[in-house]
């Protein structure tokens, strides 16, 4: 707990409005989407790079945790002050501060909702393709900091192909700049890199340029539908082995389609076992070519039906179930662990009869959705609360066949707080201790969101 001199000099940064610790707010800003949570003591809302570093440096004079926090998407607890402490949520810092059409590059606080900023350039002709499901209420600093990937990355890449360059307050204080808003640069470090997808633990994002790219001229989606779910996997890689590049290729399993239509009250697959969702875009001739050799690919590789969505109404029907898939699960078992594997893209049908085969060991209902087209999927293991250890037994073997698959055991979703215990699987230790190393340069005294990535002993 923080002495009242402390908690003073706090509210002086932040200013009263910006500065709580009433118990409600205290909860409000506990969790994040992993349905786990731990209560801060403090939480501030500074609205600058200064007040950040005035807090940093406070926080390393009195040692006391600082955890960042934009919107509270997260799915692995970067976002929970699991060490208690102050949690700072950047959700003043939301304008989008230059959105340049000459040199394609936006300009952005890290409280922008990436919905808004895909929203805003594409009024104007321009496209920022990092697209996670959550776009309408993550942020571009919780982006940055998880290097959110999303739905269109097997085509244009996630967060850190479009990241430029950052401000970056460090845990000790220092203002910092990296990267440039130029197409080229190499001069020194890139610390950039280093930065995104560092979970909050390296720095605290204040400002992000990123790269834009034109608005595609057409975009045409369709989904099929399977009435056997090792058909559609194979149907996924068939495709991109084909070398056919959509910009979406999304894999929902039956139990999966179930769910979202439960929730969304609607018949989306006239009860079919799995459905791929497909989407290309760029010029006209183009797209229409590209729709047509993927609906025979779907067909030839077995699909029952294949639809295309033939108005913007129908195209926005399909996605919106496939970003409702998350919240519709809770439908199923009051708690899931939702892991985000990813394995290359010709070994999807493997890795799913893998996961059968442990879920059906452990008595389990593990569901499987996601971005099939870059082997990334959502695995989520249902469970009551009594079935935990059951539940985590259960990660571990699929972590262990998707490493003997040649994959990784998070694609998007970072290690956090729920896969830190894992990461020595994919790691080996020397490799452990340098990033270690790099994480106590920058942070001597472990004030910056502590207890995440690494176990600590
Ligand atoms: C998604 O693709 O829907 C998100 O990553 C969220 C999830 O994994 O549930
Ligand atoms: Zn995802």
């Amino acid at each position: 707990m923080l002495k009242p001199a402390v908690l003073k000099e706090l509210k002086s940064i932040v200013g009263p409005a910006n500065f709580s610790t009433s118990p409600e707010e205290l909860v409000v800003y506990s969790y994040d989407a992993t349905q786990r949570d731990s209560l801060p003591w403090v939480v501030v809302r500074p609205c600058s790079s200064r007040e950040i570093s005035e807090i940093l440096r406070l926080a390393n004079r009195e040692r006391f945790p600082v955890v960042p926090r934009g919107a509270g998407t997260g799915m692995s607890g970067g976002a929970v002050p699991v060490q208690g402490g102050v949690v700072l949520s950047l959700e003043r810092m939301n304008h989008i501060l230059e959105i340049d059409e000459q040199d394609f590059i936006a300009v952005v606080e890290p409280g922008v909702i990436t919905g808004d900023l895909q929203r805003e350039v594409e009024s104007r002709g321009l496209f920022y393709p990092p697209d996670p499901a959550s776009r309408k209420f993550c942020t571009l600093g919780g982006n940055v900091a998880e290097c959110a990937g999303g739905l269109r990355a097997v085509k244009y890449g996630v967060t850190k192909d479009y990241v430029l360059g950052l401000e970056v307050v460090l845990p000790t204080g220092e203002i910092i700049t990296t990267g440039a808003r130029t197409v080229k640069s190499v001069a020194g470090y890139d610390l950039t890199k280093l930065i995104v997808g560092s979970e909050g633990t390296l720095g605290v994002v204040t400002r992000i340029t990123v790269r834009l790219l034109p608005l595609p001229e057409t975009v045409r989606t369709l989904a099929a539908f399977f009435s056997e779910i090792p058909v559609a996997a194979k149907t996924a890689s068939a495709i991109i082995a084909s070398g056919v590049l959509p910009r979406a290729l999304e894999f929902v399993d039956q139990a999966a389609l179930r769910a979202v239509e439960g929730y969304l009250k609607e018949d989306l697959s006239h009860g079919a076992a799995a459905m791929l969702l497909a989407e290309v875009d760029g010029p006209a001739e183009s797209t229409a070519r590209e729709a047509d050799r993927i609906a025979e690919l779907m067909m030839q590789n077995g699909a029952v039906r294949v639809d295309r969505a033939g108005t913007d109404a129908e195209r926005e029907r399909l996605w919106k179930a496939r970003r409702s898939i998350s919240p519709a699960l809770y439908a199923i078992k009051p708690k899931k662990l939702n892991e985000d594997i990813v394995v290359p893209r010709s070994r999807i049908a493997d890795s799913l009869q893998e996961i059968a085969a442990i879920a059906a060991r452990h008595g389990l209902l593990i569901v499987n959705f996601g971005h099939a087209g870059d082997g990334n999927i959502h695995t989520n293991i249902m469970f009551d609360e009594a079935d935990l250890p059951k539940a985590e037994a259960a990660v571990k073997e699929i972590f262990a066949a998707v490493l003997r698959l040649g994959g990784s055991i998070t694609g998007e979703h970072g290690i956090g707080l729920s896969k830190a215990a894992y990461l020595p699987m994919e790691l080996g230790p020397e490799t452990i201790a340098a990033m270690k190393r790099i994480k106590h340069a920058l942070d001597p005294n472990n004030i910056l969101n502590p207890g995440k990535i690494f176990l600590e002993k």
